[in-house]
């Protein structure tokens, strides 16, 4: 009999979700109604913060983000070269230049170290990334950006229900924020985002150019600043209003489903997990991913996986060798050891909140096989 192949992620949609969508599709307010402003208050008392803006994706927010910061054109802003591509093309947005450095070992975070020596005349922001869920040493940033007089945006995308060491919610700390909700994430609104800012000035900023450039107390069709339509719809909010009532429960769920694989895959030798929490740090679980033991053939492991009815991906890529990254900027391989050592070896495993233990096992199970070769 052959298994069910195992996703590599599975939205958690329940009954909540269906009725509070029915009721906006029935309400025939699809756009600019009430939910928007209802998400908004129920997420910011969630992370409790401030200030919350719904956006129509995470890398819409990225955009709001860095141009509420102060981005201009021809700055540098120091990111990491381990992450999802739209952390580093939103700033080419505003004719910005990434400046890659390095990231840790342990937390796979841009190393606080590397991102210093990054820093020069024209780097104007930092713009860390809290990947895979694990907080990235914001203190230590925080401490380099008022050394050199420098803004941050976080990029939080996949770090919803993180938190600090110091006990600050990742999210809600005094910089803008930025929170994806694509159906892979802890929460999700179908497509959609979030960017939480320290000050009422910069959502009221932010709300504008979400909406073409249209303050709240304008009329129809009169805009006074250059905007976008980055607005969240009305059924994506009641979507993330439901995924909210629900929000502790799914990454509960997300938290027992890397137990279950930190017991299950420690004995494949060489094979590296992610980071167990330290020193106060919590993840917020969003991806299982592991590096496989050097030398092993990735291609070859997850075709074998495939086989096995098993998901999986090559997870992440390192940006800077990206083609159109390595042709507009001139990026080499050697340029940052340790990203591209994990990028090269890096594995998602399937990962979502209904995953039963008997499907870790199997996925075990599988990855041992492929492994031994
Ligand atoms: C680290 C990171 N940044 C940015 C994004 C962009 O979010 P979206 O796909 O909602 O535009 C993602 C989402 O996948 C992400 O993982």
């Amino acid at each position: 009999m052959t298994q069910e192949p195992i996703p590599l992620a599975r939205p958690d949609i329940g009954v909540r979700e269906e009725e509070l969508v029915f009721d906006a599709v029935s309400s025939e307010r699809l756009a600019l109604g009430p939910r928007m402003a209802q998400f908004e208050t129920a997420l910011a008392a969630w992370l409790e913060a401030g200030h919350v803006s719904a956006v129509s994706s995470g890398t819409a927010g990225l955009h709001l983000a860095i141009r509420a910061a102060g981005v201009e054109r021809g700055d540098d802003v120091v990111t990491t070269p381990f992450s999802f591509v739209a952390s580093a093309n939103c700033l080419l947005y505003e004719d910005a230049t990434p400046v890659f450095c390095d990231i840790d070992r342990r937390s796979l975070n841009i190393d606080p170290e590397a991102a210093a020596a990054a820093v020069g005349d024209k780097t104007s922001g930092l713009l860390p990334v809290h990947i895979f869920g694990y907080p990235a040493d914001m203190p230590a940033l925080e401490r380099l950006a008022q050394q050199r007089g420098l803004w941050i945006v976080e990029d939080a995308c996949e770090a919803l229900g993180a938190v600090h060491a110091d006990g600050a919610v990742v999210g809600a700390r005094d910089n803008l924020s930025v929170f994806g909700f694509y159906p892979n994430k802890q929460l999700t609104t179908g497509e959609g985002g979030a960017l939480v800012s320290p000050s009422p000035e910069l959502k009221e900023r932010i709300d504008s150019e979400r909406n073409q450039g249209r303050a709240p107390d304008m009329g129809w069709l009169d805009h006074d600043r250059l905007g976008f339509n980055y607005r969240l719809d009305e059924l994506s909010c009641a979507l993330g209003l439901a995924q909210l009532e629900r929000l502790d429960e799914l990454l509960e769920a997300r938290a027992r489903a890397a137990a279950l694989y930190a017991q299950a895959l420690p004995g494949i030798e060489g094979l590296e997990l992610p980071c167990p929490d330290e020193g106060g740090d919590v993840r917020g679980w969003f991806v299982f991913v592991v590096q496989l033991p050097r030398g092993a053939d990735r291609d070859a492991a997850i075709v074998g996986l495939r086989e096995r009815g098993v998901q999986s991906k090559p997870y992440l890529p390192a940006i800077h060798l990206m083609s159109f990254y390595r042709e507009r900027f001139g990026h080499r391989p050697g340029e940052f050891p340790v990203c591209e050592d994990v990028a090269a070896r890096s594995v998602a495993l399937p990962f979502f909140p209904a995953m039963t233990e008997g499907q870790v096992a199997r996925v075990a199970e599988a990855l041992t096989q492929v492994l031994r070769g």
